[in-house]
């Protein structure tokens, strides 16, 4: 029997904080002091895989999209593959009711070879290649997002059937909300602008071919975003014109896509959108612009990439040194940094950091945790606490990492890619192997 045992009060005392709306759904610390997820103490993924690794809760995924189906009963949710694609990832999904949406031939393949149905896969970007285009054609994937002239030219070119096509508009509807990025007005590469009659000349195009099936809209507003407001300003621009669509063309386009972008949090207190609250203004909107059009109800797709995969997904590195500079700051270099997590120097993301191998009793010091890197910038957390009795080989974890991490990270410095292993029921497994100096030097064909 362990002091815990006896003493269970002492195990709140030994449990450092970590706030639930950043961790993976099955943290917990174990009687060592470790952090656990999904069973797996994050210091043996560090001894068996190596570091840094992305660790991926399995049930942590499985149920946000379960909380999405269940708040937009009525809705269609697409997960977008670019927040983090691999072949267990698209099962995952799927296997929860899922349909896919995909910005390439690669993350097409990925998801095909995860044996994820075709009908079910949205093929976006806002400059597709005519590989991406007769990878998706070939595939019979279900809708295809148009997102410029060149493009209905290309599709209404090949392929045998009629393609089932969904219209990119950007609204002009900013979203100036906690580190957002905005794509839903006018000034960028995105869509087609509706005001101007950019939508308009784009949409009479895609009606006059015969091989493209217009069967809705999309937008997209921007990422990381917490306010429900401009996403009901979206509805009401677009179910306005697709009742123009029907006054011009006759045609009743039946789906509304309003892509994704709902915000989470990284760091406590940081805001996020609730799916309920953004249930609710959607039903709102819907039911104003369909009365006041007297247009009839879409079928509503929604895109949640982030919100999915977020937190579910915990960075796990090894302390390298910590250098105390008179006068300055005190760096934690780690094994990792911007090649894993480009988010930091790319948006000046803040994260939070927490010790995984132990439980320090040492009193909380500021320091900056930064990365192996030949840059400056290279840094993952600015001005965190931990440990002052913090030393090399200590573990740190770094929360909010499923998104954007394994599917932005580059090989900088020629430091192979980490690994994603996937943890459930006490047990670990690799999704993707650690890339090899080896992998990078057979890309190097030049000698
Ligand atoms: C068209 C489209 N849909 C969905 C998403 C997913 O966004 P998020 O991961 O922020 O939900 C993106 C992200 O860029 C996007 O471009």
């Amino acid at each position: 029997m362990t002091l815990l045992d006896i003493l269970p009060s002492l195990r709140a005392a030994m449990t450092p904080r970590l706030d639930p709306a950043l961790w993976p759904a099955t943290t917990h610390v174990d009687e060592r002091g470790r952090i656990t997820v999904g069973g797996v103490a994050l210091a043996d993924v560090a001894d068996h895989f190596g570091t840094p690794a992305y660790v991926l809760d399995e049930s942590d995924v499985r149920h946000r999209c379960r909380t999405y189906r269940d708040t937009f009963p009525e809705a269609e949710i697409a997960y977008a593959a670019k927040a983090l694609l691999t072949r267990a990832v698209a099962r995952w999904v799927t296997e929860e009711g899922l349909s896919l949406d995909v910005c390439s031939a690669g993350e097409l393949e990925t998801a095909l070879s995860a044996g994820a149905d075709p009908r079910r896969i949205i093929l976006h970007g806002n400059a597709k290649t005519s590989a991406d285009l007769s990878a998706a054609r070939a595939a019979g994937v279900g809708r295809i997002v148009v997102d410029s002239h060149t493009e209905i030219t290309l599709l209404a070119a090949s392929g045998r059937g009629r393609q089932n096509v969904l219209v990119r508009v950007t609204p002009d509807v900013g979203v100036r909300t906690h580190r957002a990025l905005t794509t839903g007005v006018h000034d960028q590469k995105f869509g087609f602008p509706i005001s101007g009659g950019h939508a308009e000349d784009a949409l009479r195009r895609v009606l006059g071919q015969p091989r493209l099936n217009l069967i809705g809209l999309h937008c997209h507003l921007g990422s990381q975003i917490t306010d429900p407001a401009p996403f009901a300003t979206a509805i009401d621009r677009l179910v306005g014109t697709m009742a123009q669509v029907r006054h011009d063309h006759g045609t009743i386009l039946t789906q509304l896509n309003i892509g994704g972008g709902h915000g989470i949090s990284y760091t406590t207190g940081d805001p996020a959108l609730d799916p309920s609250t953004l249930a609710a203004t959607v039903e709102d909107a819907l039911d104003d612009a369909c009365a006041r059009h007297r247009f009839p109800r879409p079928r509503v797709t929604l895109e949640p990439g982030r919100a999915i995969v977020g937190r579910a997904g915990v960075t796990v590195y090894r302390v390298l040194s910590v250098k105390r500079i008179e006068g300055a700051r005190t760096f934690v270099c780690v094994d990792g940094g911007m090649s894993d997590n480009p988010r930091v120097a790319r948006y000046g993301a803040r994260y939070g950091v927490a010790v995984a191998n132990r439980h320090s009793t040492a009193p909380a010091t500021v320091v900056t945790v930064a990365g192996r890197h030949c840059e400056a910038g290279d840094e993952l957390a600015v001005d965190v606490s931990l440990p002052a009795d913090l030393r090399p080989g200590d573990v740190l974890a770094v929360p909010v990492t499923g998104a954007y991490h394994h599917s932005m990270a580059s090989s900088y410095n020629a430091v192979p890619r980490p690994p994603v292993v996937a943890v459930a029921h006490g047990v670990p497994r690799e999704l993707v192997r650690r890339e090899t100096v080896t992998d990078l030097l057979r890309r190097d064909v030049g000698a």
